[in-house]
């Protein structure tokens, strides 16, 4: 387990988690990592930690620059497990000494809500030091500026600078989830690095947009100068090609900006009805020269259809009336968007039915709610709602009946 240094004295010192696959319900096909890293300087300071069961890495990382007794300071970016997990083994490794433990003002309180009744991981003989916006801490040779992140994407979500190398520790802003024995995007490939921000964003940051601009925002006034962005989770970013193509998509991404071209039809199935509906509808915007993307949720976990929805103009959704509802993985994903909240979509539901119908009314009250535009009203469309298995002419008036939603 070595340590690999990313700037002069500075040394990734993460941990990568090959088989992660759920991470609180989004799934990680790629796996991930924690990235955590160590300044050697004349204060010697860690930033951030590990996932706790991945602090022995992180610790085996440490010692193969130094001894990590012998930390002075200790910055927590963030207080999410993945990232604090480790801190009260290194805590507890520099007990004898006074490190003092930088995070924000929520970062304290957060922590000392974690680390408090269990005695091992109890955190109260722990220096906190509370910084705001505008403070900063002199190692010796470099500098840590801290730009508090509220939001992006907990309270107490921290960003780390270091003027003298230009680079920024965002913690999880311009992370992806990807394990991989590369520390870099060039080495990587930014095709995989982007769709891996993408889904990140569209399953952790996306109803932060708000929090995500004014952090743009000051970051932007500061005028900070960046070469190197390294996030707690995936791939650093070195180039400058890179970075800006990062910015922009947070840009982008903050201000739920949709493809305009882009539409994106996600259903499920009894019996093959409402898939030959999802059919059709694609067919119809292909002939309005909409590119479409199919998304079965028997074949496609819903944090993967996340991304397609963050990404899109056009969201349809459909699913048949099973027990006088949709069928639970539609359910599913309709709750998952209610609390990501992608916006500025046009919607429309569908679905097919046996004798109840109650299906396209529960997808379009979820879209109403995320206040999607829905210039065909499902509800009002017996196009919309078919019975048992569609005709031609049934999918043909389907079709027909879109016409008022392609702008
Ligand atoms: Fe990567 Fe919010 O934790």
């Amino acid at each position: 387990m070595k340590a690999r240094e990313i700037k002069p004295n500075v040394y990734w010192v993460g941990a990568v988690d090959w088989n992660l696959r759920n991470f609180h319900g989004y799934s990680t096909d790629k796996g991930s990592s924690y990235n955590a890293y160590l300044i050697i300087d004349e204060k010697i300071t860690l930033v951030d930690t590990v996932k706790y069961h991945l602090v022995d890495e992180m610790i085996e990382r440490i010692k193969s620059v130094i001894d990590p007794a012998k930390i002075d300071y200790v910055i927590s970016n963030h207080v999410e497990m993945d990232h604090s997990g480790g801190l009260p083994a290194i805590m507890k490794l520099l007990s004898s000494k006074s490190t003092t433990l930088f995070t924000s003002v929520n970062g304290e309180k957060g922590l000392k809500n974690h680390y408090h009744s269990n005695s091992t991981n109890n955190c109260s003989n722990w220096n906190f030091k509370k910084v705001v916006a505008g403070d900063s801490i002199s190692l010796g040779k470099y500098t840590v500026k801290f730009i508090p992140t509220p939001m992006v994407h907990w309270p107490d979500s921290m960003i780390s600078y270091i003027p003298e190398l230009k680079l920024l520790l965002p913690n999880d802003a311009f992370g992806q989830h990807i394990a991989s024995a590369s520390l870099y995007e060039d080495e990587v490939g930014w095709d995989i690095v982007k769709m891996e921000a993408a889904k990140y964003y569209a399953n952790i940051v996306l109803p932060y947009g708000k929090n995500v601009q004014s952090v743009l925002k000051s970051v932007s006034e500061q005028n900070l100068a960046i070469d190197m962005i390294a996030p707690s989770h995936g791939v650093i970013l070195r180039t400058n090609t890179s970075i800006e193509k990062m910015i922009h998509l947070y840009q982008k991404w903050s201000s739920y900006t949709a493809d305009d071209n882009k539409a994106v039809i996600v259903y499920d199935t009894m019996w093959g009805s409402t898939e030959k509906m999802a059919h059709a509808i694609k067919s119809f915007f292909e002939e309005k020269m909409v590119a479409t993307k199919m998304i079965s949720l028997s074949h496609t976990h819903i944090s993967d259809a996340m991304t397609d929805i963050m990404e899109a103009k056009y969201v349809l959704i459909g699913s048949p009336t099973l027990n006088n509802t949709i069928m639970p993985t539609v359910g599913a994903l309709l709750t998952y968007m209610k609390g990501l909240r992608p916006t500025k979509k046009i919607g429309f539901a569908f679905g097919s039915f046996g004798w109840s119908g109650q299906s396209v009314k529960h997808i379009e009250e979820a879209l109403r709610e995320l206040e999607f535009e829905m210039p065909v009203a499902a509800t009002a469309s017996a196009a919309a709602s078919i019975k048992y298995i569609p005709t031609n002419d049934d999918l043909e008036n389907l079709k027909r009946s879109l016409h008022s939603l392609v702008r």
